[in-house]
């Protein structure tokens, strides 16, 4: 990096000079490093809103014009065009695979695509309602154990990228069967990604999954809008954790509970949740605009608003026109889609959405499709994770390969007591 112009900083008397960082799109950051040890002071921004964590190649997310690229290509051509595993390769290589690098990789992925059969037993061991973001994450770990020579450097890292990626897919489907009671179904070899996650899914001894073509192409386009979004939580979780120079598998292991928050990704589960229970309630989404809008309640609307997007979520637009086209074609009426629909319309009247640019999210729509697919609600943010796990990887590989990489120790504004003098308790 090299600093283009100076920022001027005046403390009183003082003035320091601050390096300027230029982006190729988006903000310019002003290099704040030396400022604690020129000055004896540090920055305050809680929730890092305003904070850049790092230098990054991978996605962009223009929150104003409600635009969203992963290296440097439009979501909606990816989401149009792609798989969901051509983007993994693009985010995590940095270019879009050719036909043969396509072949590869896909090859990669499904030859390791079964987990080790002494793992299988650990789902016995969970009660019957774990949720299945808490096995994901265990699982994940755990597979560190599994391939310790990832902790002592990693010879080939596309292909524990690849059996992170393949292996997740199976972990997701097992804990849901298990869920169940009923039998694993072990991937296969012949199926694509996303057939084959269904297929792990859905398939049984008594009735055969059939797959349907506008379902494999809808959950690709899923798993395609979920694959990353710049520092998020979960991002910055996986990056913060590969500081310490923690291996990838731990490291997605705290993305994914990062994750599970219903702030977050968590928001996808709250929504159906929610309009689950204005459906219960007799349909009044009237009551709950106006508990999201009463500051003495803690309700917020799930799967409105977004830290970065003052605009509409252009990975929620893409979602509402799925609804518009699966659903049908599925033959699926869920009332819970008419419910979302007038729920957004009456918030985007509301001068409280309006004056705060709160609009639907990516898991406004997102678990109503999900659901047209059959997947339950529970599993709707272990979808998230299956979508999110290229971008956490690219994130992991961009960090420990940088030049710049340190351990994350931020600073605080320390408020608690100064000294206090210390009086022993009489313990006899
Ligand atoms: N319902 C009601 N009020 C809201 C909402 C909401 N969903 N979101 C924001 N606000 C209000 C908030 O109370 C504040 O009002 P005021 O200015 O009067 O204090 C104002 O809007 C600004 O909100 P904020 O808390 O400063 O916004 P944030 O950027 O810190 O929070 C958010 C972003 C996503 C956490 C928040 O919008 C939210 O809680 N949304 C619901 C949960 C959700 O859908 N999360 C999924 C996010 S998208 C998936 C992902 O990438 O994680």
């Amino acid at each position: 990096m090299t600093p283009t112009r100076l920022v001027k900083l005046q403390i009183d008397a003082n003035q320091v000079a601050l390096p300027m960082i230029k982006s190729t799109a988006g903000a310019d950051g002003i290099d704040i490093s030396k400022l604690k040890a020129s000055t004896g002071l540090v920055t305050m921004d809680p929730g890092f809103a305003n904070t850049g964590s790092c230098v990054s190649s991978i996605s962009l997310v223009d929150g104003d014009k409600g635009i969203l690229r992963y290296r440097g290509y439009d979501i909606e051509e990816l989401a149009a065009h792609c798989s969901f595993v051509e983007v993994a390769y693009l985010l995590i290589r940095g270019n879009l695979p050719n036909q043969q690098e396509l072949h590869t990789w896909s090859e990669r992925l499904n030859k390791h695509s079964l987990i080790h059969e002494d793992m299988k037993s650990f789902f016995n061991r969970y009660p019957p309602n774990a949720h299945p973001m808490s096995i994901l994450s265990a699982m994940v770990t755990s597979l560190a154990s599994f391939y310790p020579h990832i902790m002592q450097g990693d010879p080939n890292f596309d292909t524990t990228a690849a059996r992170l990626i393949a292996k997740v897919r199976t972990i997701a489907a097992f804990s849901y069967k298990k869920s169940q009671g009923d039998p694993v179904v072990y991937p296969r070899q012949d199926l694509p990604y996303c057939a084959n996650f269904l297929n792990m899914m859905f398939d049984s001894p008594v009735k055969s999954y059939v797959i349907v073509p506008e379902v494999i192409a809808a959950l690709n386009q899923l798993l395609i809008l979920h694959a990353d979004h710049e520092q998020n939580c979960s991002t910055s979780a996986v990056r913060l954790v590969a500081s310490s120079g923690a291996n990838l598998y731990a490291s997605i292991a705290a993305g994914i509970s990062a994750l599970w928050g219903p702030l977050h990704g968590g928001a996808n589960q709250a929504v159906i949740e929610m309009l689950t229970s204005i459906q219960t309630n007799g349909g009044d989404v009237h009551h709950v605009i106006e508990r999201a809008k009463d500051k003495t309640d803690p309700f917020r609307l799930m799967g409105f608003g977004h830290a970065v997007y003052k605009s509409y979520d252009p990975r929620a637009k893409i979602t509402k026109q799925l609804c518009d086209t699966l659903l049908p074609k599925l033959n699926v009426h869920d009332p819970l889609l008419e419910i979302a629909l007038e729920l957004e319309q009456a918030a985007l009247r509301d001068d409280y959405f309006v004056e705060r640019k709160l609009y639907p999210n990516v898991d406004f729509y997102s678990g109503i499709l999900y659901r047209a697919m059959g997947i339950p609600t529970n599993m709707l943010t272990v979808m998230f994770a299956i979508g999110r796990l290229p971008g956490w990887i690219a994130h992991w590989k961009e960090a420990t390969e940088s030049k710049d990489q340190k351990i994350w120790r931020p600073r605080q504004i320390y408020i608690g007591p100064t000294r206090q003098k210390f009086v022993a308790i009489d313990k006899r």
